[in-house]
């Protein structure tokens, strides 16, 4: 069968960062496996790895997937992967203010360990939550995006809602 093009040299290191709770591991999980168990995961404790391929416009695009510690006392061992990464997937949790307000410092972070040209992915995680649960507006989420240049979507890691569509963003910007 006719294969599409693939650049088997390039493995794109991308990260999951945010806080602790956001969802990182569900995230990855669910697009996975399409699993999703609330409330199952023990909290990440460094990190773990998976590789993906996507295919986006014909082009097979080769994704190494690492899942970071949200947990404060991890980020001095996290900070060691920003700097070779190609691309960063920074999530917040809709029901959790404090996860969004944190966001600015993430980015202050990135912007002192990762590369310049690295590829950002805002995503505000858990829209499956009912509207007295939410504490971050959607319009909110897609000014930040803006004021940083970088695209931002809603995601459920529960529903699955845009979770294909996070990396496929990721992987469009790459290849
Ligand atoms: P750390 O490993 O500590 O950094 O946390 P994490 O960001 O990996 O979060 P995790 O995936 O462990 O999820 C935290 C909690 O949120 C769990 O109870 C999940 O079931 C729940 N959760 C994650 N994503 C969603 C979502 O999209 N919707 C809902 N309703 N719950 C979610």
């Amino acid at each position: 069968a006719h294969q599409p093009p693939f650049d088997d040299t390039i493995n794109h290191k991308t990260i999951l960062l945010g806080d602790s709770g956001v969802g990182k591991t569900s995230f990855l999980v669910k697009y996975n496996t399409g699993e999703f168990r609330l409330g199952s995961f023990s909290a990440t404790v460094g990190i773990a790895l998976t590789n993906k391929v996507v295919v986006v416009d014909g082009t097979r695009v080769k994704l190494q997937i690492w899942d970071t510690a949200g947990q404060e006392r991890f980020r001095s061992v996290t900070h060691a992967y920003y700097r070779d990464a190609h691309a960063l997937l920074l999530l917040y949790d809709v029901t959790n203010k404090t996860t969004f307000d944190n966001i600015r410092a993430w980015l202050g972070e990135i912007r002192e360990y990762a590369q310049e040209d690295v590829v950002i992915v805002l995503i505000g995680n858990k829209a499956d939550c009912s509207s007295s649960e939410r504490q971050v507006k959607r319009e909110d989420g897609e000014r930040l995006g803006r004021e940083h240049n970088v695209p931002f979507m809603e995601t459920s890691a529960k529903t699955g809602l845009n979770v294909e569509l996070a990396f496929t963003a990721v992987a469009r910007q790459l290849k």
